[in-house]
């Protein structure tokens, strides 16, 4: 079975058992996320339902999410971390109230039934473990009564908080101890319930039970093709072809570490297609090219998902992944710009990710502006440390010794290699050292401490004068505006009739300009009414929360007049209103584009300057916030 096809039994089956499935969520989390860089987990689209499962129609979902986690990037290439992974899971929500949630038993019972049914796993192999009580919270008796029930399983195997309780760590998250399933000692599935939630440092019971179950494709593609590695599957075996093409190196290598007494450093052969020894490298050949399989994986899922490379949090994690990949292809001999080989390879293997198709072009794009953008910094980094440069006198008078001059220049250009070109410090010296360029690191990163605080000193001052201006950009104006926008058709509907639609729409950062379908004029007494209806939602300081879902579904709760085509399969939907505050229900709900204020607070006062007609059965009004 192709991993393509265990990705879809595993959906068919769950879907078998009454559940929806949804695509993965993006790779960027949600911004009402600020708690993680990228999505970590299948359940982190869904976190919000565990806590308030009426805001999701289906008890049951099931999906196959796109993962990056980047703890390990450094064990990336060993047999078992990958930067990039498939989670697959299924989960319920709001049991035992909601229609059709389930908890322990349904999901213990369908992980057997999937691994040792669908998938033929024989029963022998496999095994569980479950939480044993531990830090305050009480042993998980349901499970293991449930587990004891099942016939043929190998073993139960009580753990601790550490391996059998999941968090997300975060207060006010959902949380619970875990049922793992082993198929020949390795860990392939991680079933969570999610019974508590974290509150004040402390697990409290909660009202909503919810399932979260996560196994790794990958890790299941090795078991089901009865590889010893995430890497031997298929999964990468076309992009280390590939990678064997562009180097001209076979990924199977004779280790042959050369003798340590004789003075030589232990390494390994390179041998060359026919067979001949190349030349020596310190690291194997395919650890290599594992990691350039790997970090070409994420990096194009990450491209593709809306980042580009930069020096700061996501942008900087993937300009990492992909000038590390870069690296080691240069190592391995591969002179050209290759990444965009690579990545063709890639985005054929994961056609059933459909963004990678319709977004190849900037990836291409982005990555091959990133090698050259890297290759130059190299280059600089050389040719500018072999520079003399002139001695200054010193600001008491003395004058500086030649090693003094040597560090704070290197020093300097470390800090401009870094700020302009994103070579990090530990980069930099590791290519002045391959280049025997002689240098004292304690200095150097000494200078180069003294630059960043000088920096960080001068934009913390230009940003606080900004704010002492009171200035706003117009980002954050238009912004607010779009948010007015969804409170104006709101209200529109709520004062005029439920079955008005946008038939345009264009914001400025000063105005927004807003076209309905509507019979005739609007008098002054219905303007007024919805201009303090708006007023009245943003005085409720209603947060404005945004959702990613699939377009269909997303249609259903939202309704639209225009065509849909235009818009990706999956959507984001804001929703104004929380279902906690005064008004007792969601105001306003939009599929749109965003960007969007966080909470209505922010707006200010609403005011309509115009009401004209626009077309036949068409109105318009234009709006300012003050
Ligand atoms: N959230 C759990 C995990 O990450 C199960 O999906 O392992």
């Amino acid at each position: 079975m192709t991993a393509n096809e265990l990705r879809s039994k595993f959906l068919d089956f769950f879907k078998s058992k009454g559940h929806t499935i949804i695509p993965s969520a993006s790779l960027i989390p949600k911004e009402t996320d600020p708690s993680v860089l990228f999505t970590t987990a299948g359940m982190q689209q869904f976190k919000q339902y565990y806590l308030n499962p009426d805001e999701t129609r289906d008890a049951r979902i099931t999906t196959s999410q796109k993962c990056i986690r980047t703890i390990d990037i450094d064990e990336v290439g060993d047999d078992t971390h990958l930067t990039f992974f498939e989670m697959l899971g299924n989960f319920s929500f709001g049991y035992p109230d909601k229609e059709n949630s389930y908890f322990k038993k349904e999901t213990i019972k369908y992980g057997w039934e999937f691994l040792t049914e669908t998938f033929g796993i024989d029963k022998s192999r496999i095994y569980a473990t479950y939480f044993k009580g531990e830090n305050g919270v009480s042993e998980d008796k349901e499970s293991l009564d449930i587990l004891k029930e099942i016939d043929g399983l190998k073993e139960i195997k009580p753990q601790g908080f550490t391996d059998n309780f999941w968090s997300l760590g975060t207060e006010n998250s959902p949380g619970g101890p875990t049922v793992e399933f082993y198929v020949d000692g390795i860990e392939l599935w991680n079933c969570v319930f999610n019974e508590y939630i974290l509150k004040n440092g402390k697990y409290e019971h909660s009202d909503n039970k919810g399932v979260d179950t996560g196994m790794g494709l990958e890790r299941l593609a090795m078991i089901m093709e009865g590889k010893n590695n995430v890497y031997e599957t298929e999964l990468f075996q076309l992009i280390f072809s590939k990678i064997e093409e562009l180097s001209g190196k076979i990924y199977e290598q004779d280790e042959m570490e050369t003798k340590k007494d004789s003075g030589h450093k232990a390494g390994y052969a390179v041998r060359d297609i026919d067979g001949r020894t190349v030349g020596m490298l310190d690291e194997k050949i395919p650890k290599l090219m594992r990691i350039i399989a790997d970090h070409l994986k994420a990096a194009t899922f990450i491209i593709s998902d809306g980042v580009m490379p930069s020096n700061v949090q996501r942008g900087y994690v993937l300009r990492k992944l992909i000038r590390r990949a870069i690296r080691y292809g240069k190592i391995l001999g591969i002179e050209n710009n290759f990444t965009k080989q690579i990545v063709k390879v890639i985005i054929e293997i994961y056609k059933e990710y459909k963004e990678l198709e319709n977004n190849k072009e900037k990836i291409f794009e982005e990555l091959e502006k990133e090698e050259i953008k890297y290759k130059n910094a190299i280059a600089k980094a050389l040719k500018n440390a072999n520079l003399v440069f002139a001695r200054r006198p010193k600001e008491n008078g003395s004058f500086w010794t030649a090693d003094e001059v040597k560090a704070d220049n290197l020093g300097r250009l470390a800090f401009q290699l870094y700020q302009q070109d994103g070579l990090p410090l530990e980069e930099t010296f590791e290519f002045w050292k391959s280049n025997n360029i002689d240098f004292d690191e304690e200095e150097i990163a000494n200078v180069f401490k003294k630059e960043l605080k000088k920096h960080q000193d001068l934009s913390r001052t230009a940003s606080a004068g900004m704010f002492k201006g009171g200035l706003t950009d117009a980002g954050e104006e238009t912004a607010k505006l779009h948010t007015a926008t969804h409170l104006l058709l709101a209200a529109l509907r709520e004062i005029l009739s439920v079955e008005i639609y946008q038939k345009g729409s264009n914001i400025t950062a000063e105005r927004l300009r807003f076209d309905f379908n509507y019979p005739q004029k609007l008098t002054p007494e219905q303007i007024k009414k919805v201009e303090d209806l708006v007023n009245e939602k943003i005085k409720e300081n209603l947060p404005v929360e945004m959702t990613e879902m699939p377009k269909d579904e997303a249609l259903k709760i939202s309704k639209v007049s225009f065509d849909p085509s235009k818009y990706g399969d999956i959507v984001k939907v804001y929703k104004i209103g929380d279902p906690s505050t005064s008004s007792g229900q969601v105001f306003s709900i939009e599929v749109c584009g965003g960007p969007h204020a966080k909470s209505t607070v922010e707006l200010g006062k609403f005011k309509i300057i115009k009401e004209e007609a626009s077309s036949a059965g068409v109105r318009r009004i234009k709006a300012i916030l003050t």
